[in-house]
């Protein structure tokens, strides 16, 4: 994959200005320079694959007001979660919703305007927009609740790979990185695809969902040890950290000494991705003063191999400021 390094990833397109997972997000993220968009993929009722970030789709869309009787309750990845779920809507109706805002605190100006894409339609637009402007942009599809999906009869494994191939995205130099938060379905996708594929770390005192299921005690801090780095290594090409993980946040929100991971990841012979930078203040560290740019620079000089962020016009900046500097 030919891109500059590190990567800048469209988290959820560019949704610190337009609501996520929209083409217009991923568009507007394309626009500002990210090197991949970021979908986060939920199935239909219809077997459809659609980019939401939660299968409740209550709090970013206006699905409550187009089918309010919907509304139930369910247990999802052992939460109890109320609201109107994707599976319970066809793609027929799906297309009939409108994205919503998540954030009280970002522009709400847009809500109303922009459908929710299919994972094809999301393809389509990078396939015209790398036509457009004459350079390659990657995706990094993310499968949300994968055990759950699974477990209602509409795994998203099988489904995302058909659509891939079908464009044209099949082995290791495709611009695509497969991410998930549950180990097995990654290794299940080892064995369907050749893509990259990453394996994204939550706070380490939490477990993998699948780990949950299964009855594995280990939790994502037990998983970054080098040992169990180079058994990720056999079946992925990188992990997706949260940031917290390289540079440690205390309770007062001062900032800790990085860790080894990216330096035991590299060593294992994996990417390190972290998630999410955001410009918002209550996002950064005071050590950052206000400033999200010295977020970047500080994980670039660590090493990092692409950031997720929401903002991809600071990452951009950023990163052009960082090389003009070494
Ligand atoms: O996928 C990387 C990052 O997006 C993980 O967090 O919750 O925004 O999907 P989330
Ligand atoms: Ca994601």
């Amino acid at each position: 994959m030919d891109f500059p390094r590190p990567i800048i990833i469209g988290h959820r397109g560019a949704c610190g200005h337009l609501p996520e997972h929209t083409l217009a997000s991923y568009a507007l993220g394309i626009a500002l320079g990210a090197d991949f968009i970021e979908p986060d993929l939920v199935v239909t009722k219809d077997g459809a694959l659609i980019a939401r970030h939660e299968n409740e789709i209550g709090t970013t869309t206006d699905v409550a007001d187009k089918f309010p009787d919907r509304k139930t309750r369910k247990v999802v990845d052992g939460r109890t979660v109320e609201g109107f779920f994707v599976e319970d809507l066809t793609l027929a109706e799906v297309r009939t919703l409108r994205a919503r805002e998540r954030l009280p605190f970002r522009d709400q100006s847009r809500n109303g305007l922009f459908p929710v894409p299919t994972f094809q339609e999301i393809i389509d637009l990078v396939r015209r927009k790398e036509w457009e402007i004459g350079r390659h942009i990657g995706l990094y599809p993310e499968t949300k609740h994968p055990s759950y999906f699974r477990s209602i009869g509409l795994a998203l494994e099988g489904r995302l790979v058909e659509i891939l191939e079908r464009n044209g995205y099949s082995g290791p130099d495709a611009p695509v990185f497969i991410q998930s938060f549950e180990m097995e379905n990654l290794k299940d996708l080892h064995r369907l695809t050749g893509v990259p594929l990453i394996f994204l770390l939550e706070a380490s005192d939490v477990r993998p969902y699948d780990f949950v299921l299964s009855g594995d005690p280990r939790t994502y801090g037990d998983l970054t040890t080098p040992a169990e780095l180079a058994a990720i290594a056999a079946f992925a090409q990188g992990i997706g950290p949260w940031k917290r993980l390289i540079v440690p946040e205390a309770s007062d929100k001062s900032l800790g000494a990085p860790t080894a991971l990216i330096a035991d990841a590299h060593a294992a012979g994996l990417l390190v991705h972290p998630y999410t930078f955001r410009n918002e203040e209550l996002y950064l560290a005071p050590a950052y003063h206000n400033d999200p740019s010295a977020e970047y620079r500080q994980f670039f000089a660590l090493g990092v191999d692409g950031v997720f962020s929401d903002f991809p016009d600071t990452a951009v900046t950023a990163r052009t400021l960082f090389s003009q500097r070494r």
